[in-house]
């Protein structure tokens, strides 16, 4: 008689001694099971699947001056790197409240923090978008500090069921909180060729804007179903094959990513929840309450800088930083996603 029991599924083990996909990286994504070949793998400067490391961990710590007993708000949970050098910091003493959109990687966090000792009596989570940053300020008062570390976490782009990133396939989605709003798959369909390349140039200053946007309003004109980012890749690159001047790799790679990133923007209405979460800022912080804003790309930077400086001049803010602080090389070279960072502060009058 044929066994019936279902067959417990097998974990997906390494085809060598080098994983490549996501799913055959499970070693990388239990630090807790593993944390030998995780330290190796950091040793060489790649940052481990399911894992973000923090960017300029010390420049905020040394901009927030956090101290016990203060009530402090990480907009930006992810993978609570920065909220748990913080929560040290507070010594078992104030609160941080922390809000994060992602509804898969929020519990896990969560999970990780209280099993290090950080429960509810000092760490509030909230998820939601932190341009609800009045709603935090209406229970827990006025700030001593605030985080914002823009963007995605590495656990968010190395899934390829998110959608997130050209190379690896899976679902052309794009966005932090996939329970809301649409896919990018969907909101391709609805746009122009005219919107579409002004979320290229506006988002990502996309120099090949037209010819990419005309290539993809086509597609779909055509009938085709853009529902993946290795479609969304191949157009890209088609189209960039058809300008006269001769892109070499770096330059597709470099393209791809900036179109990636135009289209994240537009999903999530990055732009527009900053603006929203920069004007209330002000109003959330205590005289003296101190911020400090991490940004990946100039469109964030422009607007954390043109508000701290408005501010700044309206007597709102007492100081601002004068210039962005950048990543030491050391930690370029450990972690090269903090190359692009640019970090910001202002201190409330
Ligand atoms: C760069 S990661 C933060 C990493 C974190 N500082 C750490 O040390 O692990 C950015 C996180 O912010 C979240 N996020 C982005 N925009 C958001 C928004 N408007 N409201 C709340 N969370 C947001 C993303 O889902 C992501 O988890």
């Amino acid at each position: 008689m044929e066994d019936e029991t279902p067959k417990r599924p097998r974990r997906v083990r390494y085809k060598g001694t080098h994983p490549k996909s996501f799913k055959e990286k499970y070693k990388e994504q239990q630090p807790e099971l593993y944390s030998e070949d995780v330290e190796k793998i950091k040793k060489q400067g790649r940052t481990p699947a399911g894992m973000h490391l923090s960017i300029c961990v010390n420049e905020i710590l040394d901009i927030l001056k956090v101290k016990p007993g203060q009530i402090g708000f990480d907009a930006t949970l992810g993978y609570g790197g920065h909220a748990l050098e913080i929560l040290k910091r507070l010594k078992k003493k104030g609160k941080l409240f922390a809000t994060d959109v992602d509804p898969f990687e929020l519990p896990r966090t969560k999970e990780r923090l209280e099993k290090l000792g950080y429960g509810e009596d000092i760490l509030q989570i909230r998820k939601m978008n932190f341009a609800g940053i009045d709603m935090i300020v209406a229970e827990a008062g006025e700030l001593n500090f605030v985080l914002a570390d823009l963007g995605v976490s590495s656990m968010q782009i190395d899934n390829p069921e998110r959608g997130f990133t050209f190379k690896v396939d899976g679902p052309l989605d794009l966005r932090l909180n996939p329970k809301s709003g649409k896919p990018a798959s969907e909101i391709l369909k609805k746009l122009t060729q005219e919107e579409l390349e002004e979320i290229l140039v506006e988002n990502s200053d996309e120099p090949y804007s037209k010819q990419i946007s005309v290539a993809i309003h086509q597609k779909i004109k055509q009938g085709m179903r853009i529902e993946t980012t290795t479609v969304l890749k191949t157009i890209i690159k088609e189209a960039l094959d058809n300008i006269p001047k001769n892109l070499n790799q770096d330059d597709v790679k470099k393209c791809l990513q900036r179109c990636f990133q135009a289209l994240r923007i537009e999903v999530n209405n990055e732009f527009g929840v900053l603006e929203q979460f920069l004007e209330k800022l002000p109003y959330a912080l205590k005289s003296g309450g101190r911020v400090a804003i991490l940004s990946f790309h100039s469109g964030e930077d422009r607007r954390v800088k043109k508000s701290f400086q408005y501010l700044f001049r309206e007597g709102i803010y007492s100081e601002v930083a004068p210039d962005p602080i950048r990543a030491s090389p050391a930690e370029c070279f450990s972690n090269p996603r903090a190359k692009s960072a640019k970090l910001r502060w202002a201190i409330k009058a």
